[in-house]
């Protein structure tokens, strides 16, 4: 493997020495310059992969240093290092492109930790560039937005499994992804000229779905007029998706169990067995695990979908992608609906990153038409989000979904409004329990203090349970 390459830009000498120190070894090659001159002339001329940069420097400021850098030398990780360690100068810097932060004083871990993180970055980004490459000749990956680690580990896990015939479970919340990678999956496999057969287990009462699934035949029950065939034969030789799993009762787990375990079936009322080769990609949004110890889903059935798990992280736990997604939608919008509108104000893309996105990527998507279709201006800015905010909140009072994503917000919606009110009188009453002191009411309840107050937070609740201004929660922070 090639050596990686580090520049450090530090006027302090034993800073220099330390880091050169601690990362220095075989697969480390590490440079030092000490003034912002010349670790520029440096970068420029040489072939760096990952620079730590002081941000004060004696000669040039360390952003417009970082800010050159991005110009000329995008592919550079950088990670930025001071002694005046504020949130202000962070935000800057990362504003500005910087992969990273430290505040001096950090410890060798911590240096070896976030160097590592980059350089497992840029192996990640090199290697999916070169998976794009190669995919995008023949199928294309380019509708699936995301250069986060955590999607950039789902196009690697993809790549590898997408051309054999193993099972593969995504696992993930509601609109993450999961039925675009089923896809990608069966797009990049050698079943890719044959059919993608999509089943939503939750839409069918179990009989119907496993007519569904096998076909019956004629006279199998009342409506049964003739033969008809199932989804496993119509999908024979191709992907049958499963989403929603959890779903399945224990029949139909058993009877797609055997299905998939002998490649045979019979269909509803029928007594011959008919062959059928079907490579089985399945969709939860719930942990298996966990309802397999409850006894609500068969243990060797659990086994026999968990063959290549993929999990696809939450919105929230990727927001780097949040921009790229937004941007992506926002032009596939402004296309659709004939409108021009450019981007995004700061403020309304620090809220917008910022949102917790419990519907993840689909309710980003549909926050964005939303504020294409409304758009006056050519930048959105944060009013026109907090009008779209309290749209939100009041839909669905009293409208009734027409289409499936309809009828999943809606049910995402209710379940947030109730939960939100029953963790909002939970907190309220572990505090007045312990009379408004937060480390007794987080004790009493099991918490820790960190994760109870930033639930206060959420809440916008003080210790003594009434709204907290916007300064008292800063002050939580
Ligand atoms: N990384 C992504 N890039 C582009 N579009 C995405 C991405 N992830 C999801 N989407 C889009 O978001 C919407 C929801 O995705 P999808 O239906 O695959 O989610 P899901 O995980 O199957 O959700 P559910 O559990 O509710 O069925 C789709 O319109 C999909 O195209
Ligand atoms: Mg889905």
């Amino acid at each position: 493997m090639e050596p990686i390459n580090i520049l450090i830009i530090d006027d302090e000498r034993v800073i220099c020495n330390g880091c050169s120190l601690a990362l220095s070894d075989e697969s480390h090659l590490v440079d030092i310059r000490m003034t912002g001159r010349a670790g520029l002339d440096a970068i420029l001329k040489g072939q760096y992969d990952v620079v730590l940069l002081d941000l004060k420097l004696p000669d040039l400021g360390g952003m417009e240093i970082l800010s050159a850098i991005r110009k000329e030398k995008p592919e550079v990780y950088i990670i930025v290092m001071t002694g005046y360690s504020s949130v202000q100068n962070a935000v800057e810097a990362m504003k500005l492109g910087a992969f990273d932060y430290l505040a001096k004083p950090f410890s060798d871990d911590e240096l070896a930790i976030a160097v590592e993180k980059a350089v497992e970055n840029k192996r990640l980004k090199e290697e999916n560039l070169s998976l794009r490459q190669q995919l995008s000749d023949q199928f294309g990956f380019s509708n699936i937005i995301g250069e986060s680690p955590g999607i950039l580990k789902i196009f690697e896990q993809i790549q590898k499994v997408a051309p054999t015939d193993s099972t593969v479970l995504l696992c993930g919340e509601t609109g993450t992804g999961k039925e675009l990678f089923a896809r990608a999956i069966h797009a990049h496999s050698k079943r890719a000229a044959r059919q993608f057969v999509a089943v939503d287990c939750s839409t069918f009462s179990s009989s119907l779905l496993e007519s569904e699934l096998f076909g019956h035949i004629k006279g199998a029950f009342t409506g049964a007029v003739k033969d008809k065939a199932g989804i496993f034969e119509i999908a024979n030789q191709g992907s049958l998706f499963l989403d929603e799993v959890a779903n399945l009762d224990m029949g139909t787990q058993a009877k797609l169990l055997r299905a998939m375990e002998t490649q045979e079936f019979k269909p509803v009322g029928g007594s011959l067995l008919k062959k059928s080769d079907v490579r089985i990609i399945a969709a939860t949004n719930r942990d298996l695990k966990t309802m397999v110890d409850d006894g609500n889903f068969r243990e060797d059935f659990f086994y026999r979908l968990n063959v290549f798990p993929v999990f696809i992280p939450p919105l929230r736990e990727r927001k780097d992608d949040i921009p790229r997604l937004l941007y992506h939608f926002l032009k596939m919008y402004c296309r659709q609906i004939e409108k021009r509108v450019d981007g995004f104000s700061d403020d309304a893309l620090e809220m917008l990153i910022n949102n917790d996105w419990p519907g993840n990527v689909r309710q980003l998507k549909n926050v964005v038409e939303r504020l294409v279709i409304m758009a006056d201006d050519q930048i959105l800015d944060y009013r026109d989000l907090t009008d779209h905010w309290d749209a939100d909140r009041n839909q669905n009072r009293g409208s009734i979904p027409e289409t499936l994503d309809e009828l999943k917000s809606v049910k995402r919606h209710l379940l947030e409004n109730q939960f939100g009110q029953i963790e909002r009188a939970f907190l309220q009453k572990a505090l007045s329990a312990a009379q408004g002191n937060v480390t007794q009411a987080a004790k009493r309840v099991g918490m820790q203090r960190s994760n109870f107050s930033a639930l206060m937070k959420k809440h916008r609740l003080s210790a003594n349970c009434t709204e907290m201004t916007s300064k008292c929660a800063d002050s939580m922070k």
